[in-house]
């Protein structure tokens, strides 16, 4: 066994960046831990946006917890850590592959309130106020977290006290943060102020730095609530009087009854298979797996490994792709309990390849003539993704958000939390892009009690019907496209692990018609594509995607994203 591979990070105020061969963890110091990037191991693990959360999971695995309770103590420890999108007043949705073979995805996305109605974010003059539907009690949906990590615990074998300690324990005695988060809060100051009636923990007269401490006293409380009582901790009693109480200060429309009424869903996965893999994504109302779906059928007959990597024609060949999914997202896709999605149709083989024909090798598509498809019959980026795996089969791979990042900005006074903004994922006016610039229709209108379309991506790849590979990554619209690649990376592209993560993406969603290509992404292949006639625009990080790999000889390889404080954990 390889004892050491490369040390890629740095001391820094009590935090150590490393990538090391696993070991024995200690019980977790919230004042001193290290950001461990890549990690073999072969008892378990866990990869998350937060070094702590990674370790309450692994703590729990230790304690003979499967890969669904580390999963919920790391949500749990994520809500209190990585507030900008951990979350108790946020949705997700979770896939998971279990020992005996069977699989199962958790739809626990936000819930329009029984007061909401399609017009609820348009003036008189009928202009959407995105300032409503972003920010603010009003942007927020019936939050779904809390009853879907009591929907997971029924696949679960430790008490759910024991899940929610760590977090409990790191709430009430703070936690170290890194410069990046400490920034985060600094930037966010003024919003917080603006948004709240009660000031959160998150402001401080002084500024935040690199090594202080947060301590949340009335997140613990509700922590505490939630242990006590289960999930009518959260939606029923002390807790659903605060956020309702916290609603009326700030003109939001969460009643008692829509927080009681709440429930997560248990759906069959979204499946396909790939070149002979089985890929387990979410259903609506996620576009997750379909999107995913439609992406790597449409390129599935191409010989892309011949292409290589980054390649004027491989990156061509993936962007119309991703241009073609996203426009039939806008307008076939949102909650299928209130809206027929033609998800069989849409992802047929004979659907799909039709859908390819005016595809020009060399010449940039038009998004103004490459429309939805025509139907057979008739017709914050701010999220999290954590991957946790076990010993004895179990998979999980979950992402949850609060939309924005730190979603509405609005912290339910006297129990500690952030809401959601997700009403904004809805279609708040049909032909105007949100604030991921994401066009939808009727599909996707607000109605009450409607689940809003989310591209969170959350997939389990299998091979010989055992879990190979956990991929998932925050990114608004861009999770679908930074998940595709990160696949093809891997089983077209045979890269290293890291590689597939770490290195540059880049994105098309149909509208604008413009691909995004992550800085440092290959020169001379942004040149080939304006030549092809593509309008390349150069941003920032894409996505933070986290990725576990079972290997041939059975151990566990963990790779945190290096785009931020994601940490791998394991033993
Ligand atoms: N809020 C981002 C998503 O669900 O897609």
């Amino acid at each position: 066994m390889k004892t050491f591979l490369k040390i890629i990070g740095f001391l820094f105020l009590g935090i150590v960046y490393t990538s090391l061969n696993c070991q024995a963890q200690s019980t977790i110091n919230p004042f001193q831990f290290e950001i461990k990037k890549k990690l073999i191991c072969k008892n378990g693990a866990v990869v998350s946006a937060h070094a702590l959360a990674s370790q309450a999971g692994v703590e729990i695995l230790k304690m003979g917890g499967n890969a669904i309770d580390a999963a919920i103590a790391t949500q749990l420890a994520l809500a209190v850590v990585h507030p900008s999108a951990g979350n108790l007043g946020g949705g997700g949705f979770l896939v998971m592959q279990l020992q005996n073979g069977s699989s199962k995805t958790i739809d626990y996305r936000e819930m329009a309130p029984a007061s909401s109605h399609r017009n609820m974010y348009l003036d008189e003059n009928g202009n959407a106020q995105f300032d409503k539907s972003q920010s603010g009690h009003l942007s927020s949906g019936v939050p779904g977290t809390v009853a879907g990590l009591f929907a997971s615990h029924k696949y679960a074998r430790l008490s759910f006290e024991k899940l929610i300690q760590p977090a409990i324990e790191l709430a009430e005695k703070g936690f170290v943060i890194s410069e990046r988060e400490a920034s985060s809060l600094n930037g966010l100051k003024q919003e917080f102020l603006k948004f709240n009636t009660v000031t959160p923990d998150f402001v401080k007269e002084t500024k935040w730095k690199a090594g202080d401490t947060l301590i949340q006293k009335d997140l613990a409380n509700t922590l505490k609530r939630i242990s006590k009582n289960g999930a009518a901790g959260f939606y029923e009693g002390e807790t659903a009087k605060l956020i309702v109480e916290e609603m009326q200060r700030g003109g939001g429309i969460i009643s008692l009854n829509d927080l009681k009424n709440y429930r997560a869903i248990e759906r069959e996965p979204h499946i396909f298979n790939y070149k002979g893999f089985t890929i387990l994504g979410m259903p609506m109302p996620s576009s997750g797996g379909l999107l995913l779906h439609q992406m790597m059928k449409m390129i599935e007959k191409k010989p892309i490994a011949t292409y290589g990597f980054q390649s004027p024609q491989a990156v061509q060949l993936m962007v119309e792709a991703e241009r073609r999914a996203f426009a039939d997202r806008a307008a076939f896709m949102g909650d299928a309990d209130f809206y027929k999605v033609p998800v069989a149709e849409i992802s047929s083989d004979k659907y799909l390849t039709k859908r390819m024909e005016d595809f020009v090798p060399g010449k940039a598509g038009n998004s103004q003539l490459i429309q939805p498809g025509i139907l057979p019959a008739k017709e914050s980026e701010e999220t999290t993704h954590l991957n946790v795996i076990d010993k004895d089969g179990n998979a999980v791979s979950v992402t949850t958000t609060l939309n924005n990042s730190y979603g509405s900005r609005t912290i339910v006074g006297g129990a500690g939390f952030l809401m959601n903004d997700e009403m904004d994922d809805f279609s708040i006016k049909p032909g105007t892009p949100n604030m991921y610039g994401a066009l939808g229709g009727e599909a996707n209108a607000i109605e009450p009690g409607k689940r809003m379309l989310s591209s969170m991506t959350p997939t389990i790849v299998l091979k010989n019907n055992k879990p190979y590979l956990l991929v998932g990554t925050p990114g608004g619209t861009t999770i679908p496209t930074s998940v595709f690649q990160t696949i093809v990376n891997i089983l077209d592209f045979e890269m290293s692990t890291e590689d597939a993560v770490w290195k540059p993406k880049f994105h098309h969603q149909w509208m604008p018609d413009r691909v995004d290509l992550e800085r440092g992404f290959l020169p001379t292949t942004r040149k080939e594509l304006e030549t092809m006639g593509y309008k390349i625009v150069e941003r920032g990080s894409i996505g933070r995607t986290e990725v576990i790999k079972k290997l041939r000889n059975g151990k566990f390889e963990v790779i945190a994203d290096n785009r931020g404080d994601d940490a791998a954990e394991g033993w």
